[in-house]
């Protein structure tokens, strides 16, 4: 089976169980700081599973490209992907745990769909703890469908739960579906969830119970949901009988390109397969990532430094098997014209994507280059150490100010008959990544997923602030990407000169003058034609389904979007725009807060 064999059937069955399919969205979430990429396709709809009504309806159905970056280094072995794609079903306050997993083991022991025969299929279930019931439910009906008893396991939170991608959001116990491979028990407690490869995890079906609070307590919520997931390469790879997603034709293509561009083959030596898959991983994931329409380029923060590190790792693995130059074009060009149907914006931005690759590959040389003349400075220095032996703090320093990889630091201290001291670079690695990692959590704190007041007030300043910037500096304002926390607002639209301290204070004062009026926010659902005709305006670029929902603010704004927003204008604060700067070339971008008066 392919990919998009497995995507069609999946759609199609579950059209058939009355569920709308709607789009997938964009890899780089909207208004919401808790993470750098869309992560599950549950993702982009949580508003929904909190309680906002979807226009499409309360069954709902996608595949969703989907960006991971928490284990990169793990990337190389044969199952760890940074970018995969999922295939999900939800339930929005309709059916909830016996119908989902009715529907999940039609899909895949029916002939008509998936033919998985029952004896191949173990499932796992929430064991239970304080406060949280086992789930005796989910188990029964399993065993009601023809899974045997002994193939359901129990097991603990850190198996069967469902977390936000946030501190906060909605949460609660799964349910997972397991493939025997056929391997042999690696031991006795060898299970479900057990990273031996015995047996490959598929689809997850999570049954949203609760809303975690900020103070790390669980709510009951009213209006239960449903999330699923299903992994569409893994599931490819057990389909197909293969050990490995690589195997399968989704990565067949590129391993091809790499096999050309470098003169070796797969499967024959571990480490070059190490190299080959790191390359079709990340640049399949930069492709993706550049592609997107809300596409980020490399720089040296949060989306864009994911990228980067993502290219130069694939780069780093080019050389090693021995591509001298630029390249990542060519496995980039196969990936575009294998995944242009179900993804239409990589053909569309396809100059773009090859471009930025290369512009990065360049930059990356360029400061290899650098980096190894820096090095041969140091060597006559190095060579009189009697114990041949380079400190860790100096390769780190070249790691920190060059780009410089360890792995070369290694390589070239070799061939000079040194060695790196590694655990001293290490610790320096190590005390670096978590100072970066304090800074990054403070920067993405909070967010819309949370729900509270001030974030939604902010959500609602962002619809003031985009129209009165419209009245003040022209039509040709568009939104290009906002930010929010409970604490501030940030705002990203087109314009190419600063703005004056004029301008800045007419804009302020005419979003002060509409919180003021105390204004009513409405929410209509039409088409999206209708929603252009009556003159909201859309984001540029961005998918939207065939009906959408459109909030206006009094007669001042109409825009298309998700939600939610404050019920009236009147209780929101003093907003104040505290800065106003370049965000990038004809992109401006406005720091502001409300102010509680
Ligand atoms: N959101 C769940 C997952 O990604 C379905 O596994």
């Amino acid at each position: 089976m392919t990919a998009n064999e497995l995507r069609s059937k999946y759609i199609a069955f579950f059209k058939s169980k009355g569920h709308a399919e709607i789009s997938g969205r964009s890899l780089i979430p909207e208004n919401d700081p808790t993470v750098l990429f869309t992560t599950a396709g549950m993702h982009p709809l949580v508003p929904y599973l909190m309680g906002e009504p979807h226009p499409a309806g309360k069954r709902l159905t996608n595949y969703q490209k989907c960006i991971r970056t928490g284990d990169i280094d793990a990337v190389g072995d044969a199952s760890h992907l940074t970018c995969f794609e999922m295939l999900g079903n939800w339930s929005l306050g309709d059916y909830f745990k016996k119908d989902a997993i009715t529907f999940s083991f039609e899909f895949l022991t029916s002939p008509a769909y998936l033919n998985i025969p029952v004896d191949k299929l173990s499932v796992t279930v929430f064991a239970g703890e304080e406060g949280i019931p086992r789930d005796e439910e989910s188990a029964s009906i399993w065993q009601g469908l023809g899974i045997p008893r002994e193939r359901i396991y129990f097991l603990p939170r850190e198996d069967n739960w469902w977390g936000p991608a946030g501190e906060t959001g909605p949460c609660g116990p799964d349910t997972e579906m397991f493939i025997d491979t056929g391997k042999p028990l690696c031991g006795t407690d060898c299970r479900p969830g057990c990273r031996c490869g015995k047996y490959i995890e598929i689809w997850n079906d999570v049954f949203m119970q609760y809303n975690k609070l900020k103070d790390g307590t669980y709510q009951k919520l009213e209006r239960t949901c449903v999330d699923t997931g299903m992994g569409i390469e893994r599931t490819v790879a057990m389909l197909s009988g293969k050990k490995s997603v690589y195997e399968t034709g989704i990565f067949q293509p590129t391993i091809a390109s790499v096999e050309k561009l470098t003169g070796k083959t797969y499967g024959v030596l571990e480490s070059d397969d190490v190299s080959i898959r790191i390359i079709c991983d990340h640049v399949r994931a930069a492709t993706f990532i550049i592609g997107d329409p809300k596409g980020v380029t490399p720089s040296n923060v949060g989306a864009g430094y994911v990228l980067r590190r993502l290219i130069r790792r694939a780069v780093r693995h080019g050389k090693k098997l021995g591509i001298d130059g630029v390249f990542a074009a060519v496995p980039a060009q196969v990936i575009i014209d294998q995944y242009q149907g179900a993804y239409p914006e990589l053909a569309e931005k396809k100059d773009f994507i090859l471009d930025e690759l290369r512009k990065e590959e360049e930059k990356f040389l360029e400061t290899l280059k650098k980096g190894e003349a820096e090095f041969e400075k140091m060597l006559p220095n190095l060579l009189r150490n009697p114990q041949k032996i380079m400190s860790g703090r100096l390769a780190f320093k070249l790691y920190d100010t060059y780009g410089f990889p360890i792995e070369l630091t290694e390589e070239l201290a070799a061939e000079g008959g040194l060695k790196v001291n590694r655990e001293e670079f290490d610790e320096a690695f190590r005390k670096h990544q978590e100072l970066s990692r304090a800074g990054s959590e403070q920067a993405f704190k909070g967010g819309l997923a949370d729900h509270s007041e001030q974030t939604t007030a902010y959500h609602t300043a962002t619809h003031l602030l985009q129209q009165a910037l419209r009245m003040v500096l022209g039509d040709h304002v568009a939104q290009k990407g906002s930010n929010i926390t409970a604490e501030r607002m940030r705002f990203d639209f087109t314009h190419s000169a600063p703005m004056s301290a004029e301008e800045i204070s007419r804009v302020e004062q005419i979003v002060n003058d509409q919180i003021r009026a105390d204004l009513p926010v409405t929410m209509e659902m039409m088409s999206l034609d209708d929603a252009k005709n009556s003159g909201a305006t859309a984001l540029f670029g961005e998918k939207y389904e065939q009906t959408v929902k459109v909030y206006s603010v009094g007669s001042f704004s109409r825009e298309v979007c998700g939600g939610p927003h404050v019920e009236r204008t009147g209780a929101m604060g003093v907003f104040k725009i505290t800065k106003e700067q370049s965000s990038s070339a004809g992109v401006r971008r406005i720091r502001a807060v409300l102010e509680k008066n």
